[in-house]
């Protein structure tokens, strides 16, 4: 009998200079029996360690509105993937959560992030703190609970690397909800 082929998905590959950081994710993110929040802190240990330079991560982007993106990685099994995000001064996001957990790290520029509640009728929300993220900082959340918006709050082009614990070649975006909400402080 021969075998037929199944066509492969179409799976966006590391380059061999991100090995190092895709084989570290693979190992923290497939750990069984794991909440979330201990993925999230597995994963920025694996990114701070291997935190890649602007330059291994430069290439043609997706332009959006607010940023441009380039899907560096999707794990064929699909638990996470790996995106870098292109800023240019004062781009901002819109305000949004995310359907999974998602680890982030600036290797170029400054960014501001605001976290926001969501007011108990679902009418506002209710800013509920900031952090000005510089080169080498990482962070993570898990959902419920990560609304956010976040902004190029420097005067060059950021960069950051952002891991999502969902199948990006797949779904495309790791947003679940924008808010078109007023911000009450
Ligand atoms: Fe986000």
């Amino acid at each position: 009998m021969v075998p037929v082929a199944t066509p492969a998905r179409s799976v966006p590959r590391a380059a061999d200079r991100l090995d190092g950081l895709v084989t570290a994710v693979r190992a923290a993110a497939r750990c069984p029996g794991q909440t979330d929040r201990q993925m999230v802190d597995g994963v920025a240990s694996a990114l701070r360690a291997h935190l890649p330079s602007p330059e291994m991560v430069s290439g043609p982007a997706v332009s959006g509105p607010d940023k441009g993106t380039r899907l560096l990685y999707a794990d064929p099994d699909g638990p996470f993937s790996i995106q870098a995000l292109y800023w240019r001064p004062g781009q901002t996001t819109r305000i949004h959560d995310h359907v999974a957990w998602c680890v982030f790290g600036v290797v170029r520029g400054v960014e501001y992030e605001e976290l926001f509640q969501l007011s108990g009728d679902g009418t506002h929300l209710i800013p509920s703190g900031a952090s000005t993220n510089v080169v080498g900082d990482v962070s993570g959340f898990a959902p419920p609970g990560d609304i956010h918006r976040v902004r190029n709050s420097g005067t060059s082009k950021a960069i950051s690397i952002h891991i999502y614990g969902t199948d990006l070649s797949r779904f495309g975006s790791s947003a679940r909800r924008f808010y078109d909400l007023p911000v009450v402080r």
